[in-house]
This record gives structure tokens, sequence and C-alpha cells, in this order.
């Protein structure tokens, strides 16, 4: 599918930090890349929406040059594809500052972070993506990191083992999380920049579809922008990732003109529907209608009959049915609404 296709190439998910790029002088990252990072804003002025978060970053930032010290500590959450690794670019972009990528699920222990901490330049930005996975122990270490900009190494082992004490360059940690809730209390205090990112208006979706038509260089016209825009759950990245296909249905089928009829023909061949759901929201919305009775259904069984992990349903399919009130959480599972039994079109 499409969406996933690009998911595995943007530096966030499942995969594996060390396999990413490793720069000439050494310096491990995961630097995004990919058809999604193409379309990506490389500088606060190309973003679209987020006004207020996006005002008071400006404000830090214009204030820290001012004084010449690194911009505080920034924490990021919010559910996947709403901008959260963009911002760990544009930031970076904006105060001309180097920028390491890392992500919380390779961070196993102390040790996998020291490089990154001993290659922080002044002034430089570490980013940890996914910094919920953090082990403890990881977490810990990065008190003192963050803190006083300062780690201790262990030399040697036994009785020869000797502790160094290791003075840091100031610099700026920007962490994203899809799961504020999972952060612990003195983690989520040394952050003195904490934004939640929430989903986009259509408008603004329409306007980050419009400029990358431009990118991409595709003709859009503007009810075709909002029909996309309308079938994206609010989410910039499915915005990209329905643009690009159905740029290449209009090329192959359409002769390269993307008006509402051929967005919409591109959309239900993928199966997206007239909210944007897709096959694995629906399939959701079908387990708890037809095998729990609409529930309440524990999140983890509805995983297991689907065959396909909770965080998934959690981070991506979740967030969108609740906003759109097709689900509601009760403290004894998750129940579908009225309105999720008519868009199924079945009986109560
Ligand atoms: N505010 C924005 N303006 C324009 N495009 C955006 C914005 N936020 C996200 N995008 C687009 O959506 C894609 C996914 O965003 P990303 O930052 O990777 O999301 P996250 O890290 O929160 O999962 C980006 O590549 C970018 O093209
Ligand atoms: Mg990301």
């Amino acid at each position: 599918m499409v969406r996933e296709a690009i998911y595995q190439h943007d530096g966030s998910g499942d995969e594996d930090p060390q396999t990413g790029k490793t720069l000439p002088d050494g310096q491990p990252t995961v630097a995004p890349s990919g058809e999604d990072n193409r379309l990506r804003p490389k500088k606060i002025a190309e973003m679209v929406g987020q006004r207020d978060v996006i005002e008071r970053l400006r404000i830090a930032i214009d204030a820290a040059r001012g004084r010449a010290e690194p911009l505080g500590h920034v924490l990021f959450d919010g559910p996947p594809g709403l901008g959260k690794t963009t911002f760990a670019t544009v930031i970076p972009n904006e105060m001309g500052a180097v920028v390491q990528f890392a992500n919380g699920a390779g961070l196993k222990a102390p040790k996998d972070l020291i490089p990154y901490l001993t290659n922080v330049s002044a002034g430089s930005v570490l980013f940890i993506d996914e910094i919920h996975r953090l082990p403890r122990s990881v977490e810990e270490y990065l008190y003192t990191a963050m803190e006083d900009f300062r780690i201790d190494i262990v030399l040697g082992e036994g009785v020869s083992a000797r502790t160094l004490n290791l003075q840091l360059q100031p610099f700026t940690l920007i962490g994203a999380t899809t799961r504020a809730g999972m952060l612990s209390g003195p983690l989520r205090d040394r952050f003195q920049i904490r934004e939640h990112l929430g989903f986009y208006s259509v408008a603004d979706l329409c306007q980050i579809i419009r400029r990358n038509a431009v990118k991409l260089k595709v003709q859009i016209d503007e009810p075709s922008a909002i029909a996309i825009a309308e079938r994206s759950r609010g989410v910039p990245r499915i915005a990209n990732n329905r643009l690009l296909w159905i740029r290449d249905y209009a090329q192959s089928k359409a002769g390269g003109k993307i008006t509402v009829s051929v967005a919409q023909q591109a959309m239900e061949m993928i199966d997206v529907d007239n909210l944007g759901l897709d096959k694995q929201d629906r399939a959701y919305l079908k387990t708890l209608v037809g095998v729990f009775a609409g529930g309440p259904a524990g999140l983890e069984a509805i995983a297991h009959t689907m065959n396909c992990s909770s965080d998934t349903l959690e981070d991506e399919v979740e967030p969108f049915l609740l906003r759109y009130e097709l689900i509601v959480r009760t403290r004894r599972g998750r129940m579908a609404t009225a309105k999720a039994y008519a868009h199924l079109g079945t009986a109560m």
C-alpha cells in the first residue's frame, strides 16, 4: 500500500537506527529520506498550520539566538504524520545548527547514547524520535546531559573501573513521541518547551496539497485539492501519500491532470472511502461492530482479532475514529457509536 511504502523511509517507525546512513566523519544518523522527505518543508515559513506552535517556537528561537545560547530542549507529541520530524529538521535549519537523528528504539543502553552525546557541537541539535521507547536506564543517563551538559562514562571493568566525568557542548535535545503519557515525569519536566501537535483543518491540508502538487509538477484544481484534503483524516502525511498515488493514477490513466473524478477514482482504487477511512480503519470498525457487538471491547482483544499490533491501532487508527466520534473510549473498553453503524450501513 502506498501509505506503508512511504512510512518506512521517514526515519520514524520501527527501523533500526543502525541501518541509517553514516556521515563521512563517522557521525551516526538516521536522516529522513525518501519521497516523504522530498515534500518536507525545510523552513518554518514553508510550514502550514500549527500557527500557535510556530508562533511560540519563533519567539523561543529568536530569544535564544539573541542570547547566543542553544534553544531549550523541545518535546513534540501527537499522532504520526503531523509534523514532529518536520519540526525537528526545520528548527536546526532556522538556527543554522547541525542535527543528529536517533531513535528511542535503537538506544537500548547508555553506551548507545554516548556517541551521539560526545558528537554534539556547541548549539547543535540531537533529535530522538520515539523517545517514549527509551529504557529507563538510558532515560536517566540523559538527565545530567540535558540539565548540566555533563555525563559520566565508566572506563574499564571490575576493580580497575573508573568513572570519567565528561563536559559536553551545550546542545538542544528535540524529542518526539506519539505517546506523551508514556514519558516519565522527570524526563518530561526537563524539556523547557513542550508542544502537542493536533490534527490539521481541511483548509490547511488543501494548502499543503496545492503546494506539493507544484513541487511534484502535477496540475490540480481547487475542488480536487479539497476532495483529497477531506479524505486525509487531518494528517499531512496521509494527504501527501494520497496526492502521490493520485498523481501516478492521473499520469497513467488521465493524461496527468488531477480532476475531482480522477481523484475519486484513484482513491476508490485504494479503498479510501468518503470519510477518508482506509481498509484498516474500516476493518477496525467492522471488528468492533461485527465481532464484539459494538463493544465495549478491549484494545488488545480488537488487535488480536484483527491480527495486528495494538500500538498501530492506538497510534494510527483510533485517534481519527475518536475525533470523528465513530468510537468512544470508556473505562470498560472501546465502543462503536451510532455514527459508526451508519457509516458501515449496519443496523444497531
Ligand atoms: N506543518 C506542515 N506543513 C507542511 N507539510 C507538513 C507539515 N507537517 C507535516 N508535513 C508533511 O507531512 C509529512 C509527515 O510529517 P512528519 O514530520 O514526518 O510527521 P511525524 O514525524 O509527526 O510522524 C512530512 O514529510 C511533510 O511533508
Ligand atoms: Mg516522524
